[in-house]
């Protein structure tokens, strides 16, 4: 059985080891003063922080770099007091092994220890600190506002030393270097979606990445299905607050490695509510600018390199919460008055109140029905939705993406599908929906894998005879002679109208044409026989 990944890939030398470099060049001082026969002031160290982010890797690997005989005690398992101070107490009393190696005890896990500070476990390692002749780093996993409760007699012994959750680039760097020492090819994209959804936790991520690798060659977004727990939809309107509102470019970097959210997502959000946010008309344009360039690394991004997604998180974050300086960013609320008083109300006639999913709206008493249908009209085009039972629209802080950004870069493809369609539609005598659904994908199909049958498919869908157009001159008009003083204007006017219907349906042709032929190329690029 081969082993799982965390411990295939359980760093053994210090350059294997990602993050925390401050708090690792510390421990690198405090082990180095311990071989040059100087013990430092205090003799064990504290190592504490979330879980999966190299506690106990670091002090294997200090251990092994400084050439130390390293002693585990797993805290957790010697539970019961007595079986703890017995293997401890061993182990204190000599610092050297055998071979004249010094000993580091290792003593792991410490946040399984049960009891308080002053009874149990805890108070029998402060006691084993102070009379230890060998250096012990004590590692736990906690964070700073529940160490004194239970670790209050430890802490003055020792040296603590706080270890933070992995940053998003150092998890992706290290998952594509496993990825691609496994052989499993991962898309840049997916490689991020792992790195964000485990918070830090490297060793979490390495699992996630192992799960959704397994038995695959190539690993895709739509695999990551199968983790499940973590609720990938977490974007909130708090998200979006700190986005818009950072004043620092920590902070707002910090928002988005915590967000579980795809950073595609979050763009569509962004772009999305930035106009109204940023209300500053110069400050808008600079934060539409920043969202371009934003857009700009994420397609270099993809095509080569997945690091530039670092420059696209930092501009669309922080680059974009810069900007803000004069911009109110009162956002949709802003605009609330506004649409009150385009329906002919005074504002006092309706009541505004916050809530968490937006700002309520509620009439202080029956509007009149025009008044109503218009302010019902009025604020349904700023996005807010009247909830049934309760009787009060509410408008949401943050509009959702709408779909035309998405329409937008879709919009040549499904002008190709369109032409090639009509083209088919018209030589078979079906619907074009029809010719989509049902003859497109066999033809598609054919052509690919038979060129003489691609060879007649371009032909016989590229030659559009001219007579086509004859129809035109039989299509009747939105004028009638009735319209017109003598039959002379009439005949000028439905030539006019000809000849424009002409011009229009030759120019349908051209981009006709050139449209099939797009399609004809693409396909031709995926045929078997080329
Ligand atoms: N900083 C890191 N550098 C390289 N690999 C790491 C790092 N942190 C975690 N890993 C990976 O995760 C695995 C688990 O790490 P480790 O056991 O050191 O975490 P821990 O912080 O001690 O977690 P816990 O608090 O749950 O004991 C390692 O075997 C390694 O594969
Ligand atoms: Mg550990």
């Amino acid at each position: 059985m081969s082993q799982p990944w965390t411990n295939l890939y359980r760093p053994s030398r210090r350059e294997d080891f990602v993050g925390n470099a401050a708090a690792v060049a510390e421990i690198e001082k405090w082990a180095k003063q311990w071989q040059r026969n100087k013990p430092p002031k205090k003799r064990a160290l504290f190592l504490y922080g979330p879980p999966g982010i190299g506690k106990t890797s670091i002090a294997q690997v200090i251990a092994k770099g400084h050439d130390f005989d390293l002693i585990e005690i797993n805290a957790s398992d010697a539970r019961n007091k007595s079986t703890l101070e017995e293997v401890l107490g061993k182990a204190i009393k000599q610092n050297m092994n055998l071979f004249g190696k010094r000993r580091l005890i290792l003593l792991d896990e410490m946040d399984g220890l049960s009891g308080t500070s002053d009874r149990g476990g805890v108070s029998y390692i402060a006691k084993a600190i102070d009379e230890s002749s060998a250096p012990m780093i004590l590692v736990a996993n906690t964070v700073k506002e529940h160490m004194e409760g239970k670790f209050r007699a430890i802490l003055r012994k020792v040296k603590s030393i706080e270890f933070k959750p992995i940053s998003t680039e150092d998890i992706v760097t290290k998952l594509d270097l496993i990825a691609g020492e496994q052989g499993v090819n991962v898309d840049p994209d997916t490689l991020f979606m792992i790195a964000m959804q485990s918070d830090g936790d490297l060793r979490s991520a390495i699992v996630d990445l192992e799960t959704v690798s397994s038995g695959k060659e190539t690993v895709t977004e739509d695999d990551l299905v199968v983790l499940n727990g973590r609720d990938r939809s977490a974007l909130t309107v708090d998200i979006l607050n700190r986005i818009f509102c950072a004043t620092i470019l920590r902070e707002a970097k910090q928002t988005i490695r915590q967000s579980m959210i795809s950073y595609d997502d979050l763009y569509d959000w962004i772009f999305e509510n930035l106009p109204t946010v940023i209300d500053d008309p110069v400050e808008r344009l600079a934060a539409i600018e920043m969202m371009a360039k934003a857009d700009i690394y994420q397609s270099q991004a993809r095509k080569n390199d997945y690091r530039l997604l670092k420059y696209m998180f930092d501009l669309m974050t922080g680059g974009v919460a810069f900007t803000r300086e004069k911009s109110e960013g009162t956002g949709y609320r802003g605009q609330l008055d506004q649409v009150i008083m385009s329906a002919g109300l005074h504002p006092s006639k309706i009541g505004t109140s916050e809530s968490s999913e937006g700002i309520v709206i509620k009439p202080n008493g029956w509007l009149g029905k025009d008044i109503w249908s218009k302010l019902n009209t009025s604020l349904r085009d700023v996005g807010a939705k009247w909830v049934y039972g309760r009787n009060v629209w509410v408008l949401p802080y943050y509009k959702e993406p709408q779909t035309k950004w998405r329409f937008i870069k879709t919009f040549h493809s499904r002008r190709r599908l369109k032409s090639v369609a009509q083209r088919i539609a018209h030589h078979t005598h079906i619907s074009s929906a029809r010719a989509r659904t049902d003859v497109m994908p066999l033809l598609s199909y054919m052509i690919r894998n038979n060129r003489e049958m691609y060879d007649t498919t371009s032909e016989w869908m590229t030659n559009i005879p001219e007579s086509k157009l004859s129809y035109l001159r039989t299509g009747s008009f939105d004028k009638s002679p009735r319209d017109y003083v003598n039959i002379d204007n009439y005949a000028k006017y439905k030539q006019r109208e000809t000849q424009k219907r002409i011009e229009e349906a030759k120019k349908q042709k051209e981009s006709d044409l050139k449209n099939i032929q797009r399609w004809l190329d693409d396909e031709k690029k995926a045929a078997t026989w080329k």
